[in-house]
């Protein structure tokens, strides 16, 4: 074998030895990756044996396409959990294994263990839920807490170094300075927003129904909310987009389409194959038009915005306007009184755009499937709220 390949390349017997030698070395580098990655295959298999798993669809594709983005996949992910309920494993692929965790008991030992890299995410979550000061630790926590970079990849393009993606200290300098975004009196008068916008819905839903409309996919519907609520809280931009199309939360949903697409088809994982693809390129010129839109936002904003620190703003002119989150992202200043550059502002924006309309819709649709689904729990939260509203305006709700 060695020698066919060696008189191919043309080489006589003088010159064989130094390539023999090369062939020899890189071969037994070859040899030890491979010995070294299958040991590490088998150690995590070993790791991972007490997990149960779901039988698979096939000895390559594993688990790939048995959980679909549809009402069946949901169906199968409710029966799985009721299977396992403490968590099971996915494979994706021949190799890739994927650990879901369903019950709180299975899920606390990793969320409460320092160095966790699901801490990082339910913080994002729970800042803006709580409204917390950075807490003390998390500086350490995100230096040793690695974002799995195979689902989150696929994001980079999109996303950049936003919260969702950057680790470290970069994570940590501008999760503090993005603290004030989630200050209570900023957040406040988004109240009035989220209320246009949910009412923006219902009157459509009124209309469609009256038409006759008997069934309404709500995600889609949902998804349209919170963009339009967003896009006013992050931009102060009007789209009126669940009215009539709009350019920028199109490529939104269709890059939150794809990114779903995508995470289903190991094939396209690498991303010089995904560009090659149809999809790859709808991808590309998606993320173009949501850049152009935040840049355009940015360039306008830097010219208008005052130069003063955030908390005189805050103090002088919150009561008449509202701050919204870009106001905020070229407001923030570190400890050294340095700013974030356009390119770290954009890339906070967008991944707030994603972050929060997305896992907000899917929430929102899987509260209104189950008490669609309950309607002795539909009746008990409706008295709860009735309990809690009465005697006050429905303005007064903050
Ligand atoms: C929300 O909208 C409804 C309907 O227009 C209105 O009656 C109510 O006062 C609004 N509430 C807030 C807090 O803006």
């Amino acid at each position: 074998m060695l020698q066919l390949s060696l008189s191919w390349l043309g080489l006589g017997p003088v010159a064989a030895s130094p390539w023999l030698l090369l062939l020899l070395v890189g071969g037994s580098w070859l040899l030890a990756r491979v010995l070294a990655w299958t040991y590490t295959f088998y150690d995590n298999c070993r790791h991972l044996q007490c997990f149960p798993q779901p039988p698979k669809q096939s000895w390559f594709w594993g688990h790939l396409g048995l959980v679909t983005p549809t009402e069946e996949g949901m169906k199968k992910v409710t029966q799985l959990v009721a299977t396992y309920p403490q968590g099971f494993k996915f494979w994706m692929g021949p190799t890739f294994p994927l650990l879901i965790l369903c019950h709180p008991d299975t899920i606390r030992p990793i969320t409460s263990a320092s160095g966790s890299p699901m801490l990082e995410e339910m913080d994002l979550d729970r800042d803006i839920s709580n409204l917390v000061e950075s807490g003390i630790g998390k500086k350490e926590m995100a230096a040793v807490a690695p974002k799995d970079m195979i689902f989150y990849g696929s994001l980079k393009p999109w996303l950049g170094d936003g919260l969702l993606l950057s680790g470290g200290d970069k994570w940590s300098r501008h999760r503090r300075m993005l603290t004030p975004a989630f200050h209570f009196n900023i957040l406040k008068p988004y109240m009035k927003i989220f209320n246009k916008s949910v009412n923006i819905m219902h009157d459509k839903w009124q209309r469609l129904a009256s038409e006759g409309s008997a069934r309404l996919d709500m995600f889609e519907h949902l998804s349209l909310m919170t963009l339009d609520s967003l896009q006013k809280c992050v931009f102060n931009f009007e789209s009126n987009c669940q009215e009539k199309p709009s350019e920028y939360i199109a490529a939104i949903l269709e890059l939150s389409a794809l990114i779903e697409k995508r995470n289903q088809h190991v094939l396209v994982y690498p991303d010089f194959l995904y560009h090659l693809t149809p999809d790859g390129q709808r991808f590309l010129r998606a993320c173009r038009l949501v850049h152009d839109f935040t840049d355009a936002v940015i360039q306008e904003r830097r010219r208008t915005l005052p130069t003063q620190g955030i908390d005189d703003f805050l103090k002088n002119k919150a009561k008449s306007k509202t701050l919204d989150f870009i106001d905020v992202l070229l407001l923030s200043k570190d400890e050294d009184g340095k700013a974030l550059s356009d390119e770290d502002v954009r890339a906070e924006a967008d991944t707030f755009m994603f972050a929060g309309h997305d896992t907000t819709a899917s929430g929102l649709s899987w509260v209104l499937y189950n008490l669609a689904r309950h309607p002795e729990y539909q009746e008990r939260c409706r008295q709860e709220v009735k309990e809690l509203l009465k005697d006050r305006e429905p303005k007064e709700i903050e």
